[in-house]
């Protein structure tokens, strides 16, 4: 059974006074110069569905230049119920409402998870590794709550044994305690993310394959917990704990000398092969987009299998970024498996099959 958007309805929300916005089941494609609004669209769709936005805007950067408060309402459907989930900003602070009602954050992320693919995206597999880590973790929040709240837990570890390391009259105690609290919170996280990452994988490998048949790709999580960071993680969590204790005691010294904490998720790598090769210093231009392509299809169909219906899939302005191959790939997903809403300045893009069984709906001139 699946979960719909029907209906996104914002108010004063960016360049937006009033704006409904009524979407396909199918694919929804959003035509319009450069700076009429599409992404802003794009952006209120993933604010209701995920709790987030691409662009980290501060509350306040939502709201309509000259207003005080904003609001985005996303009517869902499926079950044979309709279900509302809102965002909304006022006084510089951000709130959520599910059926009328406030909620949590986590009570509206992942309803429908989004999965959004924006020109970023392309070079994510040559970017720092922080990028990459968050495109896996960013993911993994919308399927599961409780590891929202992990990924966050860990981050305040982190954050606390770093003051902590850096203050030369901080007690050898204190410094235990967070030890632990970054030992349990990161082992759940190394936990998730593995599991998570095996599940990408498989999907992965065989999207690639699609587009690229005469390559291989593969991914693997490269931890620094791990004394060779090229083994695999054990699936276990003390055994993953007891491989964390042991790295911070064998970084103990870096870790007082540099005043950070050297080991552990937030370091850790997730790394693409090409034929075998570290795809960030050695796959082409070319192969870097297809890896990511398979990434964002291999997103739709994890989702499909943890929680047994499809995501929103958000394509912002990838269509004149991809060559006709890549383009018929992603088009062919959209068509055949997920609720879809795309973006572009033009329709030359899509071949008229495409554009006739799609809504097209213009942006631009009035609003
Ligand atoms: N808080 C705000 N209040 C008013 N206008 C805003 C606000 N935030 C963004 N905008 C405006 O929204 C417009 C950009 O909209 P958007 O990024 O959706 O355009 P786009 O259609 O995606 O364009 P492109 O094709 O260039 O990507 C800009 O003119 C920007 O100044
Ligand atoms: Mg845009």
């Amino acid at each position: 059974m699946s979960i719909t958007a029907r209906t996104l309805a914002v108010r004063n929300f960016r360049s937006y006074a009033d704006y409904l916005l009524e979407l396909s089941a199918g694919t929804t494609v959003l035509v319009g110069p450069n700076a009429a609004g599409k992404t802003n669209l794009v952006e209120a769709l993933q604010l209701c569905c995920s709790a987030a936005s691409f662009r980290r805007p501060s509350p306040a950067d939502l709201v309509r230049h000259g207003e005080h408060r904003c609001a985005l309402e996303l009517a869902l459907e499926g079950e044979g119920r309709v279900l509302e989930l809102g965002v909304a900003v006022d006084g510089g602070k951000r709130s959520f409402v599910r059926n009328g009602k406030r909620c949590r954050a986590a009570s509206i992320r992942g309803v429908l998870p989004s999965i959004l693919f924006c020109p970023d995206d392309l070079d994510m597999v040559k970017r720092g590794a922080r990028v990459r880590r968050e495109a896996l973790d960013g993911f993994g929040v919308q399927l599961n709550a409780g590891y929202a709240q992990l990924v966050s837990s860990y981050a305040r570890a982190v954050e606390q044994r770093n003051s902590l390391l850096k203050d030369p009259c901080a007690s050898r105690d204190l410094l235990f305690a967070w030890d632990e609290a970054l030992v349990r919170a990161g082992s759940a996280v190394l936990q998730h993310r593995s599991a998570l990452l095996e599940r990408v994988r498989a999907h992965l490998v065989a999207a690639y394959a699609a587009i690229a048949p005469r390559e291989t790709v593969d991914v693997r999580y490269r931890s620094t917990v791990l004394p060779d960071a090229a083994a695999g993680l054990p699936r276990d969590r003390e055994q993953i704990a007891d491989l964390f204790r042991a790295a911070l005691a064998s970084s103990a010294p870096e870790e007082a000398r540099r005043g950070m904490t050297l080991v552990g998720p937030h370091r850790d790598e997730v790394e693409f092969l090409v034929d075998g090769r570290p795809a960030r210093s050695f796959a082409s231009q070319g192969q870097q987009r297809s890896l990511v392509l398979a990434w964002k299809v291999a997103e739709v169909r994890v989702t499909r299998d943890i929680l047994g219906r499809p995501p929103l899939l958000l394509l912002d302005d990838v269509m004149s970024e991809l060559d006709a191959v890549r383009r018929a790939a992603i088009m062919e997903l959209a068509a055949d498996e997920v609720q879809t809403v795309i973006t572009t300045t033009n329709l030359g893009y899509f071949d008229e099959g495409a554009l006739e069984s799609s809504r097209v709906v213009r942006i631009g001139g009035d609003r």
